[in-house]
């Protein structure tokens, strides 16, 4: 079962990168190419019968698997990127997360208005980075239809503060 190779694949480093934060390191995964092409699989097969006009995915986690499947779905890819990297004009949104605090930016003109959007991250945790991508896409006009993440960690209990945007939150891994 795909999920279990997951759990299997992706190592727990403690206290990384603060103490007391045991940190899930996904890099084992990208070194199987049949295990990274079954989670495109299994990402587009959920997503069968979905109207998305885009996959938006986080910096930097998010892009490895968000460009992946936004091309086999064959829509464009939004790349939320963290301050002062993105070269146009942009708008911002502080967030918290696990381990710290950050800012995340999207290009002003990286959507048409009523875009039926769906965010990727490799990992829900406080959902922090994902709500503030919510509120970056919504700000421009998306329609938030849902979320893929390959990893949740349960104990965290943040699907929650995803419902407010979109109820439909898919992990491949808990
Ligand atoms: C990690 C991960 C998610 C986020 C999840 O990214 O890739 O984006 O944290 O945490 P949250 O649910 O508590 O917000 P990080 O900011 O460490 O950056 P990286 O992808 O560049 O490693
Ligand atoms: N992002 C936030 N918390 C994390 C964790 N425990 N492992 C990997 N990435 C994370």
């Amino acid at each position: 079962m795909l999920e279990e190779r997951l759990k299997s694949v992706i190592r727990d480093i403690p206290d990384f990168p603060k103490p007391g934060i045991v940190f899930k390191d996904i890099t084992p995964i990208l070194k199987d190419q049949q295990l990274c092409g079954e989670i495109v699989d299994q990402l587009v097969n959920y997503l069968q019968g979905i109207e998305i006009d885009a996959i938006a995915g986080v910096e930097s986690r998010g892009f490895l698997f968000g460009m992946l499947l936004a091309n086999r779905l064959d829509v464009p890819f939004i790349p939320i990127r963290k301050q002062g990297k993105l070269p146009f004009n942009t708008i911002s949104e502080s967030y918290k997360l696990e381990y710290g605090q950050a800012t995340i930016e999207v290009h002003e003109d990286a959507l048409a208005p009523g875009s039926k959007v769906l965010i990727h991250d490799d990992l829900l945790a406080t959902g922090g980075t994902v709500v503030a991508a919510s509120k970056l896409l919504e700000k421009l006009g998306a329609d938030i239809i849902g979320y893929a993440f390959i990893i949740s960690l349960d104990f965290l209990q943040s699907e929650g503060r995803l419902t407010r945007f979109s109820d439909r939150i898919i992990s491949l891994a808990r």
